[in-house]
């Protein structure tokens, strides 16, 4: 008789589980616990069991019996639940906000770099990260033992040194790019925007070990400074507003002859170093520094296999975060929070 108690139990399991609505649990019960019920129906047949199992098949019988109330209630419990739920859903509530992904600034900073620049017919490259000393000294006319070396602090790669190349670097400017550049081409015009990673070994709140800079080169018949000077002032009212100025300081690079520092004017005082006879917090005496520039030097062309008496050029190279920094007015205490990955401050752009 147990086998009976358990299908019971079983069927009654299996029917409850198919059951959706308050309305049919009704019709469950009775058949169950009514007093014509299936459970009824069993306790009636205790007299068919052998005497001394009639104890435990009456106790047996109890525990179906609670188990089986105690389950409808708590069905009962959960319909309701879910039919209040259902009789209060606002469908004029925004529905759930998904977390979207985005690029990171950096990268939405190199593709306006590059599309202001592909606009007026330059070309996208980059070139090796591990980089040859030859590209980035020799051919940019600082031979071995030369100081103008310091000024790029580098990290060197510990391999054998090639007779040609000399050693193996870790690339510490775009600039390695120019004569590789000469030479993919060979025949001017050159059009170039050298989007790259750089590596010098610093690090402090304006300084990260690995940073971007973007080089622009430009080589052809008859290019001269007014040619420099007007792509820069295109780039500077593309990148930061019309309103910007720009201006060339006389500086001094072993690569280019006469060679720059271009300023930017300042946002905030609009190049006057001053608001309200106050001085302004944000630059020094209305101009911030964007990076170097200069006529191509002869030696770096020759170095790219062009001849410098039919042909001149200009270059520029400027750091992608610090230009990215300057145009969002970042008051950032330390630029290292780029590469933090911290998505408090990703998220903002
Ligand atoms: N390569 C120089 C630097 O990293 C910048 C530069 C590029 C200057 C091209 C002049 C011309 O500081």
């Amino acid at each position: 008789m147990d086998e009976a108690i358990k299908k019971l139990h079983h069927d009654f399991i299996d029917q409850l589980s198919h059951i959706k609505s308050l309305s049919q649990i009704e019709s469950i019960r009775i058949d169950y616990l009514g007093r014509q019920g299936k459970i009824n129906g069993l306790f009636k047949k205790i007299n068919e069991v052998p005497v001394n199992q009639r104890k435990i098949y009456g106790q047996n019988l109890n525990v179906l019996k609670k188990d089986v109330s105690r389950l409808i209630e708590d069905k009962l419990k959960e319909l309701a639940e879910s039919e209040e739920k259902e009789r209060y859903v606002d469908t004029t509530l925004p529905g759930k906000k998904y977390q979207k992904g985005s690029l990171h600034p950096l990268t939405l900073a190199i593709e306006e770099v590059s599309s202001i620049f592909e606009k007026i017919g330059f070309i996208r490259v980059s070139y090796p990260e591990v980089e040859w000393e030859h590209f980035s000294f020799e051919a940019l006319n600082m031979p071995k033992g030369h100081p103008a070396r310091d000024d790029f602090e580098t990290f060197f790669i510990d391999q054998a040194e090639d007779d040609k190349y000399g050693k193996v670097v870790l690339s510490p400017h775009t600039s390695s790019g120019q004569t590789r550049e000469m030479h993919r081409v060979k025949t001017p015009p050159i059009k170039m925007i050298n989007i790259a990673k750089c590596y010098r070994p610093n690090w402090d709140v304006s300084h990260a070990p690995m940073f971007f800079q973007f080089e622009g080169l430009c080589i052809d018949k008859g290019i001269n400074i007014t040619h420099l000077k007007g792509t820069i002032d295109y780039f500077v009212k593309e990148f930061y507003g019309q309103e910007r100025q720009s201006r060339l300081r006389p500086f001094h690079f072993q690569f280019t002859e006469p060679s720059f520092e271009v300023d930017i004017s300042c946002s905030l005082c609009h190049g006057k170093g001053e608001i309200k006879k106050q001085k302004c917090r944000m630059c020094k005496s209305g101009w911030l520094e964007l990076g170097g520039a200069g006529m191509v030097h002869p030696n770096v062309l020759k170095a790219g296999g062009i001849d410098h008496q039919e042909y001149t050029g200009w270059a520029f190279g400027w750091g992608v975060e610090r230009v990215f920094m300057m145009k969002e007015n970042l008051n950032i205490e330390d630029m290292r929070i780029l590469y933090s990955g911290d998505i408090r401050f990703l998220e903002q752009f």
